[in-house]
C-alpha cells in the first residue's frame, strides 16, 4: 500500500506539470502572435480593429478584406458567404489572417430557448449551460464563431426593454447564469469548431439607464459598480474565461463606457488579468461625439483606443484616423500592437488559423430532437406560477371542454421573444397547437383569439370569445406582449397589458367560468387587477420554440412549475425602481401605512407617520424576488448553522429541512440570503448568496446543505476596498426573498 505522502507528491507533481504545460502553451501562443504581428503593416493592424456589418456587401468590401482592412464581421448572411469571405481573408490577403464572424446569438440560434429573463427564472445554471451549448453548435455550423452574449446588466427597471435580455435584478443570480452561459458557448476548448466565443456585455451599468429609457445615461458610484454591477463581469472573466467583452452605449458619471480607461484598463486588464478582446457596441466609439465627450471622429478614435477598446464595431473612426493619430504622435504604435495582440489571441484561441472554414457538408443539428427537448425543459423550468386558487391547476380530468382565448395562444413569432434573428416561426410550437396535439384526445379545445394581437384595442370579437367561454369548463387566456415590445430600443413608460387585453380578461372572468391567465411577456407587467380576476396565473415570459409543448405539460400536471421570479414585480410603474436588495434606510415602512383613501380630511402634516412609502401604492411589491408557487407545497424547518461565531477564512455550513407537504412530486428553489446588520456603509437589507433546486416526492424530506465561504460576505467598504467586516449578520433560507427562516451569526 502506498503511503499518503506518495499521493500528495504525485498530485503536486501532476499539478506543477499541468501549470508548466499551460504556460508552455501560452508561450507558444504568444510567439505565434508575435510572428504574425511582426509581418503586419500599420494599415493591416488597424484593419484588425475594424468590424464591419456584413449586411451591406459590396465589391468595395471584398477589396477591403483583400487588402487587410477588415478584421471581423457581424451578421454575414450564410455559411457559404462566410466561407467565401474567409477565403479572401485567408488566401488572398497578404497577412492571411482569418476573419472572425459574429452574431447576436442571445437565447438560441434556430432552436429558441426562453428569453434570458425566463432562463433566469429557472434558477438552473445547468439548463442555461446546455442551452448555450446547443446555440453554439447550431450557430457554428453556420459559420458563426462569436456571439455577443451573455448580457449581464443588472436590471431593476422593467420599463427598460432590454430587461428581457437580462438575468434580472440580482447580482449573484446574474453571475451564476452568466458563467453558465459562457461555459456553454465556449465549451472546454474554444478551438473546437462547435465552440463560439462569448462576450460579456454591456460594460458597464447599462441596465441602470435613467427612467428605463434605452441608450440613456447612468450615474452609478464606484462602490455601487463594485458591489452590484461589476461582479458578474469579474466572474465571467476570471472564472469562465470569457473571451471577449463589449462596452456599453451609456456614459456613467459622464464618462462613456467606450472611453473609460480606468474601468477598461485598471479594473478589467490589471485587476482581473483580462487578455481577451474588448469590442465597442454598435458605433459606440463614434457616439462619444454625440455624448459630447469627443470633438470629432479622430478624437473618438484616440479616446477609444487609449481607453483600451480593441475593436470598433461598425463605425469607422479607427480605420479613418489611427494612422494620422500615430504620425502626429497622439497615439503610440505600442497601443495598437497591444490591441492587435488581443485580437490575434482570440483568433488563435478559436482555432481559426488552422480551421477557418465551415464544413458545408455537415448535417445541421438545428431542431434536432435533443435540442428541442432541452428547449422544452428550459421553458418548463422558466414558468412561474403566481396564483393557483383552489388548486385549479393542474387541470383535472373532470374538465372536458376548454376555451383557449387570447392573442398569444397561437403567436408563433412572438413567443420566440426578442433577439430571435434566426429562429423560425414555422418551427415554433404554440400552446394552441401543442394542447390540441398532446391533450386533444382527452379534452375538447375550442379557440377564439378575441383580440388579434397584444396591442389590438378592438373588442369586436369579444362576444365570440365569451360565447366559447360559456360553453367550456375552463378558460385559458393567453395574453402578454408581442416580441417587438421588449428588447433593444423598446422601452415603455407603461408596463400594463396593452390593447384590450385587460378588458378581455375582465369579460371572461364575468362568465363565472374558472379563468387561467397565461402571460407571455419580455418583462414584468403591472397585472395586479388581472391577477385578482383570474383563478390561476402562470408567467411564461417569451418561452421560445418549445413554449407550447412545455405549457401543455405544465397545465396538465405532467410537469410541475418550479420557476421563481428573477425580478421584483411592481404593482404600479411609478414604484420603479423596486428591488428586493435595496440599501437599508432610516425610515423603512414596516407596518400597514395609511393609504390615500384612508387619510382623514384636513389631516395634520405629520399625522400619517413618516416612513418610506407611496400614499397611493404602499411600499410593497406585487410579487417579490424569488417568488413562485408549485402544485405541491414545501415546508422549511430546522435551520441550523455550524457556528454562530465565524472567524476569518472559515466556512459556514448551513442546513435546513425541506419537506414536500403536498400531493405532487416537485422541485423547490431553496434560496439562501444574508444580511449584514451594520457596516462601514449602509448595506442591503438582504442579499442572495446561494440557491439549490431540490426535487422531492410527496411526503419526502431532505436536509439541504449549503457551504457559505466567509468570502461571500465581502463587499466594497467605505474605503472602496473589498473586505469582510466583523459584526452581526442574519442568515435566511426560504422559498422566496420574503418568507424565510432566520438565524443570527457573528463574524469575529
Ligand atoms: C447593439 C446592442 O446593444 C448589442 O447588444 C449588440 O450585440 C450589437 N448591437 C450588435 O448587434
Amino acid at each position: 500500500m502506498k503511503s499518503p505522502h506518495f499521493f500528495i507528491y504525485f498530485f503536486l507533481l501532476l499539478f506543477l506539470f499541468s501549470i508548466k504545460s499551460i504556460s508552455a502553451q501560452e508561450n507558444e501562443l504568444e510567439n505565434k502572435i508575435e510572428k504574425v504581428l511582426s509581418k503586419m503593416t500599420l494599415r493591416e493592424k488597424i484593419g484588425q480593429m475594424n468590424q464591419i456589418n456584413g449586411r451591406n456587401l459590396s465589391d468595395q468590401l471584398y477589396e477591403q478584406i483583400r487588402s487587410g482592412e477588415v478584421g471581423s464581421m457581424l451578421n454575414v448572411g450564410s455559411p457559404e458567404l462566410v466561407n467565401q469571405l474567409q477565403k479572401i481573408a485567408r488566401e488572398e490577403s497578404k497577412t492571411g489572417i482569418p476573419l472572425v464572424i459574429a452574431r447576436d446569438v442571445i437565447h438560441g440560434f434556430k432552436t429558441m430557448f426562453p428569453i434570458p429573463l425566463g432562463q433566469a427564472a429557472s434558477f438552473d445554471p445547468d439548463i442555461v449551460e446546455i442551452g448555450a451549448k446547443i446555440a453554439a453548435k447550431e450557430a457554428s455550423e453556420r459559420g458563426i464563431r462569436w456571439t455577443f452574449a451573455p448580457m449581464m446588466d443588472i436590471s431593476r427597471d422593467a420599463r427598460w426593454g432590454r430587461i428581457a435580455e437580462s438575468f434580472g435584478e440580482d447580482t449573484y443570480l446574474t453571475q451564476m447564469m452568466a458563467v453558465a452561459m459562457i461555459k456553454g458557448f465556449q465549451g472546454k476548448d474554444l478551438s473546437k469548431p462547435s465552440s463560439i466565443a462569448a462576450s460579456a456585455k454591456h460594460f458597464i451599468a447599462y441596465g441602470a439607464v435613467e427612467g428605463g429609457r434605452d441608450y440613456n445615461t447612468t450615474n452609478i458610484t464606484e462602490r455601487q459598480l463594485r458591489n452590484i454591477y461589476l461582479p458578474p463581469f469579474e466572474k465571467a472573466i476570471r472564472e469562465a474565461n470569457c473571451a471577449t467583452l463589449m462596452t456599453s452605449f451609456n456614459a456613467n458619471d459622464g464618462i462613456p463606457a467606450s472611453g473609460n480607461d480606468y474601468l477598461l484598463k485598471n479594473v478589467l486588464r490589471e485587476e482581473w488579468g483580462f487578455d481577451g478582446v474588448v469590442v465597442s457596441d454598435w458605433a459606440s466609439i463614434k457616439e462619444m461625439i454625440q455624448i459630447g465627450f469627443c470633438e470629432d471622429n479622430k478624437d473618438a478614435a484616440r479616446k477609444g483606443v487609449l481607453a483600451g477598446v480593441d475593436i470598433e464595431m461598425v463605425s469607422s473612426c479607427y480605420l479613418e484616423n489611427i494612422e494620422a493619430l500615430i504620425s502626429e504622435g497622439k497615439l503610440q504604435q505600442k497601443v495598437i500592437d497591444d490591441a492587435v495582440r488581443n485580437i490575434l489571441r482570440l483568433k488563435f484561441r478559436l482555432g481559426l488559423f488552422t480551421n477557418p472554414y465551415t464544413d458545408l457538408n455537415k448535417k445541421t443539428s438545428s431542431y434536432s430532437e435533443s435540442h428541442l427537448q432541452a428547449a422544452k425543459q428550459a421553458a418548463e423550468e422558466s414558468f412561474v406560477l403566481l396564483k393557483n386558487k383552489n388548486n385549479i391547476l393542474p387541470i383535472s380530468n373532470k374538465v372536458k371542454t376548454i376555451a383557449i382565448i387570447g392573442p398569444m395562444a397561437d403567436a408563433a413569432h412572438d413567443q420566440m421573444g426578442t433577439w430571435s434573428f434566426d429562429g423560425e416561426k414555422e418551427m415554433t410550437q404554440t400552446p394552441l397547437q401543442a394542447l390540441r396535439k398532446q391533450y386533444g384526445k382527452e379534452v375538447k379545445f375550442i379557440y377564439e383569439q378575441g383580440i388579434a394581437y397584444s396591442r389590438d384595442t378592438s373588442t369586436a370579437r369579444f362576444s365570440k370569445a365569451i360565447t366559447l367561454a360559456k360553453q367550456a369548463d375552463m378558460v385559458l387566456v393567453f395574453v402578454g406582449e408581442e416580441a417587438i415590445l421588449s428588447g433593444e430600443a423598446h422601452s415603455l413608460a407603461q408596463i400594463n397589458l396593452k390593447g384590450a387585453q385587460s378588458e378581455l380578461i375582465a369579460a371572461l372572468s364575468k362568465t363565472g367560468k374558472p379563468v387561467v391567465t397565461l402571460v407571455m411577456a419580455g418583462r414584468p407587467l403591472t397585472i395586479a387587477k388581472e391577477i385578482d380576476q383570474s383563478d390561476a396565473v402562470l408567467y411564461l415570459w417569451h418561452p421560445g420554440t418549445m413554449g407550447g409543448p412545455a405549457i401543455a405539460d405544465i397545465l396538465f400536471g405532467k410537469s410541475v412549475p418550479s420557476g421563481k421570479l428573477p425580478v421584483t414585480f411592481p404593482k404600479y410603474v411609478g414604484q420603479i425602481p423596486v428591488y428586493y436588495n435595496h440599501d437599508k434606510i432610516g425610515r423603512p415602512a414596516t407596518k400597514k401605512e395609511t393609504l390615500l383613501q384612508e387619510i382623514p380630511l384636513e389631516a395634520k402634516q405629520s399625522s400619517l407617520g413618516t416612513s418610506s412609502y407611496y400614499l397611493d401604492a404602499g411600499f410593497d411589491a406585487l410579487f417579490d424576488f424569488g417568488y413562485g408557487l408549485s402544485y405541491t407545497t414545501f415546508e422549511y424547518s430546522n435551520l441550523v448553522l455550524s457556528t454562530v461565531t465565524l472567524s476569518e477564512s472559515e466556512d459556514l455550513t448551513v442546513t435546513v429541512d425541506l419537506k414536500n407537504t403536498g400531493r405532487y412530486q416537485g422541485t423547490e428553489v431553496v434560496q439562501l440570503y444574508t444580511a449584514d446588520i451594520f457596516g462601514s456603509t449602509a448595506r442591503p437589507i438582504k442579499e442572495l448568496k446561494d440557491f439549490k433546486r431540490i426535487s422531492l416526492k410527496p411526503g419526502e424530506t431532505q436536509k439541504v446543505r449549503f457551504i457559505l465561504p466567509i468570502s461571500k460576505l465581502a463587499f466594497w467598504d467605505i474605503n472602496n476596498k473589498k473586505v469582510v467586516e466583523a459584526g452581526q449578520f442574519n442568515l435566511m433560507v426560504g422559498g422566496n426573498s420574503q418568507e424565510v427562516l432566520i438565524k443570527e451569526f457573528k463574524v469575529l
